[in-house]
């Protein structure tokens, strides 16, 4: 099992109250396996993929990655599960929009201290498989919705991470990016890639393996 979440309890403080967002939520995800999480808005979607990637300390209750108990880790430590293990394509990119395509994909890379060669020949390798090597030395405020999003799946997959968190990757996007972005999922699941994918979207909740709804703070199962 790559993670097992258990009796996981997550509340926030919004006008001085605490308010149970997840409750008693148990979750487990084999390597390989691909799996699509709907919900109405506000139900707590993104917050359970931001604890998956380590992001957000649980008020209580467990997450086991490959055997590892994740909230014993210290600060630093989970820094280093995220860097390695966890790659995010979140709700608004979140890529450096005055810096050139090239330069966001090879960003984590660098973090990892991979080198200078090595960077460059998996940088120009995901830009081929995602067919965004036209913009290459574009910057990011010059791109389209679809090529955004393509750039954000590039720097999330560029350094091979045992699992992709995607939430809502096809948001506002039109029927045909839509369709080459799924395919990207497609490939990369074919690669043995876990992915947990945040969507509303029917057509792509219909590409997962597995398809939980969030209500009323904990998951159920929709169909397999
Ligand atoms: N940092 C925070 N502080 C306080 N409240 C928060 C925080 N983050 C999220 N919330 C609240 O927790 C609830 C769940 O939010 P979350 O973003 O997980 O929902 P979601 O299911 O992803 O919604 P959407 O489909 O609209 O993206 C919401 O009511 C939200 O306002
Ligand atoms: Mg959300």
């Amino acid at each position: 099992m790559l993670l097992e979440l258990s009796g996981i309890n997550k509340s926030f403080k919004n006008g001085g109250q605490y308010e149970n967002i997840l409750e008693d939520l148990d979750l487990k995800i084999f390597e390989g396996e691909s799996i699509a999480i709907k919900g109405k808005s506000g139900c707590g979607k993104s917050t359970l993929l931001n604890i998956l990637g380590g992001l957000l300390p649980l008020d209580s209750g467990q997450m086991m990655f490959n055997g590892t108990d994740i909230s014993k880790l210290t600060e630093n430590e989970q820094a280093e599960y995220r860097r390695k293990n966890v790659a995010f394509v979140t709700q608004n990119f979140h890529l450096l929009d005055d810096r050139n395509v090239y330069d966001n994909i090879a960003l984590p890379l660098l973090y990892l201290r991979i080198p200078k060669k090595q960077i460059k020949s998996r940088v120009e390798k995901v830009l081929h498989d995602l067919e965004i090597e036209h913009a290459m030395k574009r910057n990011i405020s010059t791109l389209s919705g679809g090529e955004r999003q393509r750039v954000a799946i590039a720097r999330a997959i560029v350094k091979e991470p045992s699992i992709l968190l995607a939430d809502e990757p096809t948001g506002s996007l039109d029927e045909k990016t839509e369709e080459s972005i799924l395919s990207i999922f497609d490939t990369l699941h074919q690669k043995g890639m876990t992915l947990v994918i945040v969507t509303h979207d029917d057509s792509v909740s219909s590409h997962c393996q597995h398809i939980y709804e969030l209500h009323h703070k904990k998951l159920h199962f929709v169909s397999c």
